[in-house]
């Protein structure tokens, strides 16, 4: 079993036939290929077929990267485009430190709307640097109280990361809007509330051109990557806990080659570096981050 579906590297061989890339080219990308497990991008070289979703990696942008923006960066944009217009709304979201929140957060505010970040104290000044208005930390107040007494008709636009069916969707105004990636999104039941409930399935929404839109958006500065930790292929096992907040990137070195891939996650127990703080050194002992607070 080979795990990772997110990854970039650099075509080492051409098929037979094959139209759409080259050797040499530099490519990003989600690879789902099933069955699931028999050939992920935690690997030296994977295979796959010219309609594999694979954008090229643009100029400018650090391949480490783009191996971790497909599924953070793509679900991020496809969430935001799929509630616009947003620009003078008031949008929280519930797991915003995380891959996807990071993204969805940067988007959502690009969108022109005003974001509301539920995230750990830890995390506050990150999302503010993302443009978020104001941070909630669920662990020092209630989330419902904090946001009743700010909000007492509701919030326009619910991204929610994390939650279960409970709740779900309580703080959202009659007429506004619920989007879940938790898949616990009741719309029939929301509807008599007056409220539009989503399912968010990046399936439906993931493409080429949405990966290259992602990248553009970082190459053209309108949006930073999350915390990114770099490791190697034989520390991925350890790394598999749920330990690391962001983004992990394995940079994994072929024989003459630079492919690299990645798997991306997030969890809980390790502190969130912040500007001034010296950072939590890099398990393989490189350590780079591409928040603009360290770079
Ligand atoms: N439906 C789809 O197509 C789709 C696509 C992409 C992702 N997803 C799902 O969406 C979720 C988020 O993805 P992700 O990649 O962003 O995950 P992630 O990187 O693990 O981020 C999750 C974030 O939620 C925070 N969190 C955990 N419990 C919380 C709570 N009770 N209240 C507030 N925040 C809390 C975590 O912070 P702490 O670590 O500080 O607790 C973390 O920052 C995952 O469940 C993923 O499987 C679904």
């Amino acid at each position: 079993m080979v795990l990772g579906a997110d990854g970039a590297g650099v075509v080492q061989r051409a098929g037979e036939g094959a139209r759409r890339f080259s050797r040499g080219d530099e490519l990003f990308g989600q690879l789902l290929i099933a069955p699931l497990g028999s050939a992920g991008t935690c690997a030296e070289y994977v295979a796959v077929t010219e309609e594999a979703l694979l954008a090229r990696v643009p100029d400018g942008l650090d391949p480490v990267v783009a191996a971790a923006l497909p599924t953070a960066g793509g679900a991020g944009l496809a969430l935001v485009a799929s509630l616009e217009p947003l620009a003078g709304k008031t949008v929280l979201i519930v797991g915003a430190g995380g891959g996807v929140g990071s993204f969805a957060t940067q988007f959502a505010v690009n969108a022109g709307a005003r974001v509301i970040a539920n995230v750990r104290a830890a995390a506050a000044g990150r999302m503010r640097g993302y443009g978020a208005a104001k941070t909630v930390d669920h662990t020092e107040v209630s989330l419902p109280d904090a946001l009743r007494q700010a909000h007492l008709d509701g919030i326009d636009v619910l991204i929610d990361l994390v939650s279960d069916a409970a709740g779900f969707a309580a703080l959202v105004r009659p007429g506004g809007t619920a989007v879940t990636t938790k898949y616990v999104a009741d719309p029939g039941a929301l509807a008599t509330a007056g409220v539009t409930g989503t399912n968010f399935n990046f399936a439906e929404h993931v493409a080429g051109e949405l990966l290259e839109q992602v990248a553009d958006a970082l190459v053209g500065g309108r949006v930073v990557a999350p915390l990114i930790t770099r490791i190697t292929l034989e520390q991925v096992p350890a790394a598999l806990k749920p330990l690391a907040f962001g983004v992990l990137v394995a940079e994994i070195q072929a024989d003459g080659a630079e492919p690299v891939s990645c798997r991306r996650r997030s969890g809980r127990g390790r502190r969130e570096p912040r500007a001034g703080r010296p950072r939590p050194p890099c398990r393989s002992g490189r350590r780079r981050s591409v928040h603009p607070d360290r770079r």
